[in-house]
């Protein structure tokens, strides 16, 4: 193929003087989806964020995605942006972690994680999902209303906390939560960027001090479980892992995936559950359609890991929220070494991005791409370049057979025991992290099958047609 100069040809907007295509880094940050669709439907499959600026480019596509996220020796994840003192906790908890991770070492530290992750592993997950959720739903009874976004992060931060460290106790699942989640919104406070300084009242402060808890205390369940070899949690399962060489994760790296894991994990799932129940709500027919799913094989018990598989209608639902509302709509890789994509010279060090939105949008793959038709997938079939909510190639998801789990006994069990319908004229936006936004009151009804679609304000109706 011929490879053209990035100046010359790459189409893109005219970036603004000294600044480049940065303003629209900064466009893109604060949640514009619909920029990405403009790029692309605008300039094409491969866009420079600005004209004569090659340091950040979108990589549209299924080809492109293939391309981008199958050559990781190329185009590597990066590291962040986090300036974070050597030899703190912290520091240990955020470098061990696959997300950042490339090469070989990668490649070894994933080999070693996979075990936790395998089919059968997973159905061991099983029963404290249905544990939890049925505390949730028992919780709910004599409610009129619910924040659905705050109970679905409780809910998938608990699921997450106990089958990571196999807690029992509901007090202690909570507390770790809550400093797994304090840990998180302190590290994305604009102050814990301006203001470096290990200084007590600053953000910066209180998370070096949280890092020290929360390695406190995995080090601490860590040990316990040396005395417990009947454990099935996913820390259990990490350190009883052998390579054939009979290398094994050390502490340290088993504490920094447990709090990536809790990490990716949580938020993401309790994303596509809230839109799930939205997207039902505003389609009354497939709401019923899938309740006579659900009461024919479940006759309203909660699933077993066997039925899970003989609903395919909760499954093409699942799939088309996921396709719809990415958890994670875009991702970023950075060209290790000069290269070429779709035509064009790479330097080194140019920022990729590629977007599982912009993909899941493509009406050649997918007719009338911004309604939500669960029915499609009875008869599509796509690849994983074309459908990629838990992104494709060596860093793909890790967790995407649990999470699809998670997303089938929730939604299963919720559905049977109650109606869930938003409250008239809510105001509903998307964030960056696909997050609805600021909130999803939903009324509650017992399960009486009377589904009716109910009018929604706000920038949803810019990613979803809701005609
Ligand atoms: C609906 C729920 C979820 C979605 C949509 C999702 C999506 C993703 C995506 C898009 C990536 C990025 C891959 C890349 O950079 O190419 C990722 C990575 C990852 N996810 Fe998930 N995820 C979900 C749930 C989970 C769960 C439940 C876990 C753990 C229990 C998990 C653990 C991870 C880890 C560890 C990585 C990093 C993998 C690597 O770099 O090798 N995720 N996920």
């Amino acid at each position: 193929m011929a490879t053209a100069t990035l100046s010359q040809s790459m189409p893109g907007p005219r970036g603004l003087p000294f600044v480049g295509g940065k303003l629209n880094l900064i466009r893109l940050l604060t949640g514009s989806f619909q920029f990405m669709r403009d790029m692309h439907d605008t300039y094409g499959n491969m866009v420079a964020f600005a004209k004569n600026d090659p340091s950040y480019v979108f990589a549209f596509g299924p080809e492109l995605n293939h391309q981008v996220l199958s050559r990781a020796d190329v185009f590597e994840v990066s590291g962040g942006l986090l300036r974070i003192p050597k030899g703190t906790a912290i520091e240990r908890l955020l470098k061990n972690n696959l997300a950042v991770m490339n090469g070989t070492h990668h490649k070894q530290q994933r080999k070693l994680m996979q075990p936790a992750f395998h089919r059968q592993q997973i159905s061991a997950y099983g029963d404290d999902m249905v544990t939890l959720t049925q505390r949730m739903l028992d919780r709910w009874q004599g409610e009129s209303e619910v924040n659905l976004i705050r109970e679905m992060k409780q809910l998938t931060q608990r699921i997450a906390v106990k089958t990571l460290f196999g807690l029992y106790d509901e007090a202690e699942l909570d507390r770790i939560g809550g400093l797994l989640r304090k840990l998180i919104d302190m590290s994305s406070s604009p102050l814990f960027f301006i203001a470096p300084f290990d200084v007590p009242g600053l953000p910066y402060h209180t998370l070096l001090r949280l890092g020290d808890e929360l390695e406190a205390f995995i080090r601490s369940a860590i040990a316990q479980k040396r005395s417990r070899p009947d454990d099935t949690d996913v820390l259990a399962a990490m350190m009883h892992v052998r390579d054939e060489d009979g290398s094994k994760l050390s502490d340290e790296e088993m504490i920094g995936h447990a709090f990536a894991l809790f990490v990716a994990g949580h938020e993401t799932t309790s994303n596509a559950l809230a839109w799930t129940v939205f997207l039902l709500n505003q389609h009354p027919r497939v709401a019923a359609d899938l309740l006579d799913e659900l009461d024919s094989v479940l006759h309203g018990e909660p699933p077993t890991l066997e039925q899970l598989g003989r609903l395919p209608l909760l499954e093409g639902v699942i799939k088309e929220s996921l396709r719809l509302l990415p958890p994670a709509g875009l991702g970023m890789r950075v060209a290790a070494e000069p290269t070429e994509l779709g035509g064009y010279a790479l330097p080194k060090g140019t920022t990729v991005i590629y977007s599982e939105l912009v993909t899941h949008r493509l009406p050649e793959l997918y007719p009338e791409p911004d309604r939500f038709k669960p029915e499609r997938w009875a008869t599509i079939n796509r690849s994983t370049y074309e459908f990629l909510p838990f992104s494709a190639g060596p860093h793909m998801c890790i967790g995407w057979a649990f999470a699809m789990q998670e997303l089938r006994i929730v939604l299963a069990m919720l559905m049977q025991r109650y109606r869930l319908s938003i409250v008239p004229g809510t105001k509903l936006g998307v964030d960056i992290r696909m997050t609805p936004r600021p909130a999803m009151p939903m009324r509650i009804y017992p399960q009486d099958r009377q589904f009716q679609r109910v009018s929604v304000r706000g920038n949803i109706h810019k990613l979803v047609d809701l005609r």
